[in-house]
Formats: C-alpha cells, structure tokens, sequence
C-alpha cells in the first residue's frame, strides 16, 4: 500500500530535512502511473501500434529545488540507500542500478539545453518493480517532470517520453521501444491509446466502466529485460528488415510489410527470424483491429484478438513463459472474461484480461485456487481503470 502523503513528507524531512516553505524549498509531489498494454507488445521498437492504458498504481516523486546543482535521491522501496550526484558535471551511470533512470534522466534534460536546478527527491512506488507494469518508465518521467518543475521548465510529453526513453536506452541499458514513457506521460483517463510509435500520433479509445474491467493478474515471476533477450528479439527484427529490404528499399521497419511480402523471402530467413516477423507483422493489425473492436464495443472480438495475440507472444515470438501461459489459459475458462494475454516485454510479469464486470469474483477466485496449487505461490490480482498520465499534484 501507498504511504498517506503526511507519512512520505515526514519521511522525506526525515531524510533531507526541514529547509523552510518560501516557493523555492516548497516540497512539489509528482505522481506518475504505471501501465498495462491491452494488446501489441513487441511491435513499438517495429514503428507498429500498441494500445496501452495507464494505471492506478504509480510512482510518486516528492522533490524540493537544491541552490549547488546537487541531486540526491532516496527510495522507499530501497529505503537504506541514498544517491547523490552533481547536474554540474557529466552525468555517469552508477550504483545502484535504480538510480540510473534518474540520472539518465537529468543527463538528457541537461543535453536538451534546459537549465536545471539541483534537488532532493523521495520515490515512493505502488507499482510492483520488475513486474512488467513500467516501473522503470514512471521512475524516468516522475524524475523529469520533477526537475522541469522545480526549473520552472515544461516539455511537452512527447518530448518528455522521447527523452525518458533515450534515458533507458543510454542509462540503464534497456533498448526499449517508446510504448512505455508515452503512456505513462500522456495516457488519458478512461482511456486506452492507440498509439502509432512510428509517428506518436495518439487515438485514445473510450473504455465504458458500465461494461468492463481490466483485470491486472501478476504472475510474481520477476521480469528482467536488460538480460539479452530482448535485446535479441530486435536484432532478429532488424535482420528480417534486412532480407525485406532487399526485395523493396521502401521497407524501413517491419510495420511496411505484410504477410504476404514475408512469405515471399521465407526461403531466406532463418526460421526463428521468420516466426518473428509474423508476430510482428501479425500483431501490428491485431492491435489495430482491437482498437476498433473496443470503440465499437464488440468486445468478445477484442478477446479473441488478445488470445490470438498471447498465442503469438508465446509461440512465434517466444516471450511468455510456463506461469503466464497457465494464468492465461485458466483465465479464458471463467464465464464473462472476453480475452486474457501477457502484457508487457514478457519472460515474467503480468496478465492483462478484459471481463465483464460480473466476472472479476470468479476469475479472481479461480486464478488464486489453480495457480496456487500449480506453482505453489500467490498470483496479486489488481483490477484497475484508466487513469491520467502524469501530472504535478501539488
Ligand atoms: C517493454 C518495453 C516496451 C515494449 C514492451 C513490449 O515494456 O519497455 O518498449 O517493447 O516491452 O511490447
């Protein structure tokens, strides 16, 4: 549970001190959400579409301007360790590992050209960190619309996402797509959006509460995406662009081509590249058709998109694994829920299911007796609606 705003400022005058309330020392408190993808995963870094929604869970970021250029920063989630690191020199990647979303973070801000100021920051989290709900991206954009404000700077948040996401790439080493920090900057309350990651242009979607939940089931298998895999997964991408391109230079990502032009260079792909281009390819019109299919609430064709969609993650893309296959298959087995799919980069994480709102008991119940019983821990089950991308609270 969230600490009350009283209990994290005391704590961070416990840790940073009392330095009197004129507007310049004024603790400001940023919060930032975390996210699910509804459907399209692994087709951002594609330039394809994914139809993400941002969540209740979030970060929470209390920070107070510093007069030396000095940052430093205490987290709640690693509550013995505080970092600290100077705006006025080269900003370097360090220890701990949690603190490189923030360094990278101000390093990019200072190379954008906007002057900053130092300061003191507490990160307080409600969103399970490595739990595939974008943690890491809440930390980035809680940390850089922290600094914009004490600066009294703004950017606008595809600016900020973009910045948050080269950040990751260069900070902590994660080639991440640009699905996460758009979400979590710019997401709409009530809302999934349709994002285009090839042009950032956003279509956000209404989701009627009267009609459907979001069921959020956390296989609390930890999920690590700096460990190669992914990284692997868009090399395979690239190199089936590569063959692509060769038949028509127009191809710059996968999201240019269709089946039927993949199925023309099979013969020289390897057949891993090739299963990954399907899902690719596959995937970037699922997630539009899902997108239509929910505005036009035909939501059992919604479902089936997402099934379809997790069968891909798991067998031609080779994300999923044993846990997630199972709490997907058993959610598909209550009466009302219309789809259920990994959510995320995968290898861990989360399930995301669309239901009905009659159903969230049943599926609740289910998923804790058999996952339970089969993998011997407790899956969280989260229900949530779409909530505002980030904002200053106070
Ligand atoms: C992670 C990345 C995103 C995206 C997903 C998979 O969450 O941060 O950019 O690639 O995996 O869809």
């Amino acid at each position: 549970m969230q600490s009350s705003s009283t209990e994290l400022h005391d704590k961070f005058h416990e840790i940073f001190g009392r330095t009197g309330t004129s507007a310049r020392t004024k603790v400001r408190t940023i919060r930032a959400p975390g996210r699910v993808n509804l459907i399209g995963d692994h087709t951002d870094y594609n330039d394809g579409f994914v139809l993400p929604m941002a969540i209740e869970p979030e970060v929470l970021l209390l920070c107070r301007a510093r007069g030396d250029g000095a940052v430093r920063l205490a987290s709640t989630v690693y509550p013995r360790e505080l970092v600290e690191f100077s705006l006025q020199k080269k900003i370097e990647r360090g220890e701990p590992a949690w603190s490189n979303y923030s360094r990278g973070v101000g390093a990019e801000l200072i190379a954008a050209g906007i002057p900053l100021v130092g300061m003191d920051a507490l990160i307080a989290n409600t969103l399970p960190v490595g739990g595939g709900l974008s943690s890491s991206a809440a930390v980035e954009i809680a940390t850089g619309l922290g600094l914009l404000t004490l600066a009294g700077a703004e950017l606008d948040s595809t600016r900020l996402a973009l910045l948050c996401q080269k950040a990751e790439h260069e900070y902590a080493h994660v080639p991440c797509g640009i699905m996460d920090q758009t979400i979590v900057s710019a997401g709409r309350a009530g809302h999934a959006m349709l994002l285009d990651c090839r042009d950032n242009a956003k279509t956000f979607v209404k989701l009627n509460p009267q009609e459907l939940r979001v069921v959020i089931v956390n296989s609390m298998v930890r999920h690590e995406l700096s460990g190669g895999e992914y990284a692997q997964r868009r090399r395979q991408c690239n190199e089936g662009v590569e063959v692509l391109r060769q038949r028509d230079p127009s191809v710059k990502a996968l999201r240019d081509v269709t089946m039927e032009q993949v199925d023309a260079v099979r013969a020289s792909l390897s057949e891993v590249v090739y299963r990954r281009c399907r899902h690719v390819v596959g995937e970037n019109t699922r997630t539009t058709d899902a997108a239509v299919a929910l505005a036009e609430q035909r939501y059992e064709r919604c479902g089936e998109l997402m099934v379809q969609s997790h069968h891909s993650l798991r067998d031609d893309y080779e994300v999923s694994c044993p846990e997630l296959d199972f709490l997907a298959d058993e959610a598909m087995k209550v009466k009302g829920v219309y789809g259920a799919r990994m959510t995320g980069g995968g290898f861990g994480g989360c399930i995301v299911a669309l239901t009905q709102p009659r159903a969230v008991e049943a599926l609740s119940a289910h998923l804790h007796k058999t996952y339970t019983a089969k993998f011997g821990r407790q899956p969280s089950v989260l229900v949530t609606t779409a909530t505002a991308g980030a904002s200053v609270v106070e």
